[in-house]
């Protein structure tokens, strides 16, 4: 019965799946437990409490990444077994762990004792070996992803030389390629997410989740065709910090193309600006703080505040891929939006517009690679504000 116990309780970690390792695992448990009734029944000394953290530390090794330990090296610390056992035999212990409801810990996560719960995650690289505590250097503040294809390499290397090694760099590659990047020495610290022909909303949705970006103050998530000789990203936050922007980009120097909205257009010789210059306020506007004309940046290169990006994940959908007209709604995450919300003059970017992922189309029906993902671009705009309306709608409905 005590044994059995054990091995329910044992069998649940990640070693659960594989059958013959989880057999083996039972059958040295089954000595180790005969060990300890054989020998001697309470014992909580510290050495013992550490020598159960190293076994137990062991078992996922058993089945991945450690394949020279294992249970040899469990066997070889017999004693062990004595605290894993002291565990199961602590009934108040035991009571405790059936009458655990903690509603406040994360959905999901309420039987558990809310000091175990580790409900946040980062990207910062760890070793395999030595003392978790001594693993980093640093503890990046700043995360900045950028959406490649290798072509554009010359263009990115010289982006990423202008974050400092406060920034976390991530690579999301639409084209496949990515240990060609190493010839730079940047890459290798680099995390690189690899999915052929997806945007760059699509890589968000799926791997900046707000719990796992948790610890960075800000996140850029830039294209790659941006030109960044007047653009430093330190000197980029002490603006939006100074000025509170939760959402906000780098102007647009003036000859960019595809320059759309005259409110990113950058202005000589001032910080930021958070309102259009426009004169009399234009139509599509719908007022003088309705986006475009005010809280509005474009999708190119926006850079988010923890808070702000927690909820723009939110409102990206799974299905709407090129994120067309978030930008008109990213204002329902920055509250008050004229004021939370602008664009940061004194550095600034050029805008390239280089169509390089939308000839990542497929052609078809006589139609060019890039005319199919723009007509997609759009349908998706139209989609997008279709389901915010309906949402907005079904909100406010007297129930
Ligand atoms: C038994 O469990 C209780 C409650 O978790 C704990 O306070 C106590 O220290 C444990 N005793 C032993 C011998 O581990
Ligand atoms: C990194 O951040 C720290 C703390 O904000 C700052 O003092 C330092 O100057 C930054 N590094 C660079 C290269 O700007």
């Amino acid at each position: 019965m005590l044994s059995q116990q054990a091995f329910n309780k044992m069998g649940a970690g990640p070693c659960a799946r594989s059958d013959p390792m989880r057999s083996t695992f039972m059958i040295f448990m089954a000595i180790a437990f005969g060990f300890f009734i054989g020998t001697f029944f309470p014992s909580s000394s510290s050495s013992s409490i550490s020598k159960l953290s190293i076994s137990t530390n062991l078992l996922p090794c058993m089945e991945a990444s450690c394949p020279k330990f294992g249970a040899q090296e469990i066997k070889d610390q017999p004693r062990s077994s004595s605290l894993v056992s002291n565990e199961i035999h602590n009934t108040s212990a035991n009571q405790a762990q059936g009458d655990i409801w903690v509603p406040t810990n994360p959905r999901g996560a309420e039987r558990l004792p809310p000091g175990i719960v580790v409900a946040e995650s980062d990207l910062y690289l760890r070793r395999l070996w030595g003392n978790p505590s001594e693993d980093l250097t640093s503890q990046p503040k700043y995360l900045v992803t950028f959406t490649v294809g290798y072509e554009q390499r010359r263009n990115v290397d010289a982006a990423i030389k202008k974050f400092s090694g406060n920034f976390t760099i991530m690579m999301f590659h639409y084209d496949g390629r990515t240990t060609e990047w190493n010839e730079y020495g940047w890459s290798r610290k680099a995390i690189h997410v690899s999915v052929p022909k997806q945007t760059k909303w699509w890589y968000a949705k799926r791997f900046l989740h707000p719990d796992i970006v948790a610890p960075y103050d800000y996140i850029f998530i830039w294209d790659e065709d941006l030109g960044v000789e007047n653009f430093n990203a330190e000197e980029y936050i002490k603006q939006v910090r100074k000025h509170g922007l939760e959402i906000s980009q780098p102007a647009l120097d003036p000859s960019s193309r595809g320059l759309t909205w005259r409110i990113t257009r950058r202005r000589d010789g001032q910080e930021i600006h958070r309102v259009t210059d426009e004169n009399p306020i234009p139509t599509w506007c719908h007022g003088p703080r309705e986006p475009p004309c005010a809280g509005f940046v474009e999708i190119m290169a926006p850079v988010f505040s923890r808070d702000a990006w927690r909820c723009v994940w939110h409102l990206i959908q799974n299905d709407l891929v090129h994120g067309w007209g978030l930008d008109f709604s990213l204002r329902r995450c920055a509250k008050p939006a004229h004021e939370k919300i602008g664009v940061v003059d004194s550095q600034w970017i050029f805008h390239q517009a280089v169509p390089s992922l939308g000839n990542q189309g497929e052609a078809s029906q006589g139609k060019k690679a890039w005319q199919g993902v723009r007509e997609r671009c759009k349908m998706e705009w139209g989609m997008f504000s279709k389901r915010l309306a309906a949402a907005d709608e079904d909100y406010l409905r007297p129930k």
